[in-house]
């Protein structure tokens, strides 16, 4: 298959280009590239067979030729950059992705699997059971509002010739070329290398469902491979059932890898509102090759062999490398880009 991957050159996107190389696809990679620099191991990185390099908004019919299917992961993929500006989060999150499915179905591109969020749940207190598919949304960031919102506009696209499918990711974990630090496992493993401290900014106990990016990859090309009636307009939650964890667990498994680390619970509340455990039976059933392979334990032993053999300091972990609000605001400085994040006339990121 002919594959185009939006926001390839973000967290995720080397690692599902890698694995869909090896299951012999030819991958097209779409992004305007925000983060294409912040790479800490470029050995770690695998370009695609060819690269656009485009603002999802400015996306044009000539973009899908010979395309079997789209696995759209670009977007503001996080609560911090929603908070910047929740407008740009709807242009760019929501408007963008619809525009870009019905672009596909005009093109004839049929099959569109779509990086959705396990935090459209966002706030299940009150309900002790595992969210499957069928739970009432509520989102409770700008993020997870334009999560929300593209489902409900690309599920009215389809048809007998546009299959659209949503992947409701858990939180990922894990190392890749641009491996993002603002995620609970990640996170607390770089506070716990470099500055020898876990701090947990709660009482520990809200539920994050937790996935490997190697499984979420996994997940959305068996997504794009699966035959039409198994996923066609489906959601899918993706993530193991033995990884919903408490936010203090987690601490705990990092604590395991940086012993000598002090871990802190600071017993906050308020700031984030999410918590939830999800039901993950549906894809474990339901799609086609999708078993995951990593568990958190394992995942914490790569993050903290990856931390440990890169030497990582804390101006680096603290800085544009990793937080990607401060890239974008360095971008913006140097009048790369404007304030609608669209790449200034004439200039290239
Ligand atoms: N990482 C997670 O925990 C997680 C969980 C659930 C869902 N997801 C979703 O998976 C997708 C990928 O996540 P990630 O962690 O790799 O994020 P990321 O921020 O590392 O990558 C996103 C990519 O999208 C690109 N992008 C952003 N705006 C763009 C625009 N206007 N035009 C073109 N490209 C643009 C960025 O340059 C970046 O390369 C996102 O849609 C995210 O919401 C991620």
């Amino acid at each position: 298959m002919h594959l185009l991957i939006t926001g390839n050159t973000g967290f995720i996107g080397p690692v599902m280009t890698r694995m869909a190389k090896e299951r012999g696809h030819k991958v097209t990679g779409l992004d305007v590239g925000y983060f294409k620099d912040c790479i800490v191991d470029p050995a770690m990185d695998c370009p695609p067979d060819h690269q656009i390099l485009r603002d999802i908004r400015e996306v044009k019919a000539e973009d899908l030729k010979g395309i079997d299917a789209i696995i759209h992961l670009a977007g503001l993929s996080n609560d911090p950059l929603g908070a910047l500006n929740p407008q740009l989060t709807y242009d760019i999150n929501l408007d963008s992705t619809v525009r870009l499915g019905q672009l596909a179905k005009d093109n004839g591109v049929q099959r569109f699997v779509f990086a959705s969020s396990c935090s459209i749940y966002g706030a299940a207190h009150g309900s002790d059971a595992a969210l499957d598919e069928s739970a009432p949304f509520n989102p409770v960031s700008a993020y997870a509002v334009s999560k929300v919102r593209s489902e409900e506009g690309l599920s009215p696209l389809a048809d007998k010739d546009f299959c659209p499918v949503f992947m409701r990711n858990a939180t990922a974990y894990g190392v890749s070329a641009r491996t993002r630090m603002d995620l609970v496992v990640n996170n607390l493993a770089g506070w716990a290398y470099t500055a020898g401290v876990i701090k947990v900014m709660s009482d520990g106990t809200p539920w994050r469902p937790l996935v490997h990016i190697e499984d979420i990859s996994l997940a959305a090309l068996c997504a794009a491979e699966a035959p039409t009636d198994v996923v066609h307009n489906q959601a899918f939650n993706i993530g193991r059932n033995d990884a919903n964890y408490q936010v203090m667990d987690i601490a705990n498994a990092v604590h395991k890898r940086f012993p000598d680390a002090k871990l802190e619970i600071t017993g906050e509340t308020g700031g984030d509102a999410r918590s939830y455990r999800v039901n993950f039976d549906k894809a474990l059933g339901g799609l086609p090759g999708f078993a995951p392979k990593w568990t958190v334990e394992m995942g914490a032993d790569e993050v903290a062999n990856w931390l440990r053999s890169n030497g990582l300091r804390d101006q680096a972990f603290d800085g544009r490398l990793f937080i990607r609000l401060k890239q974008l605001k360095h971008q913006m400085e140097q009048g790369l880009l404007d304030g609608d994040l669209r790449v200034v006339r004439g200039r290239s990121l």
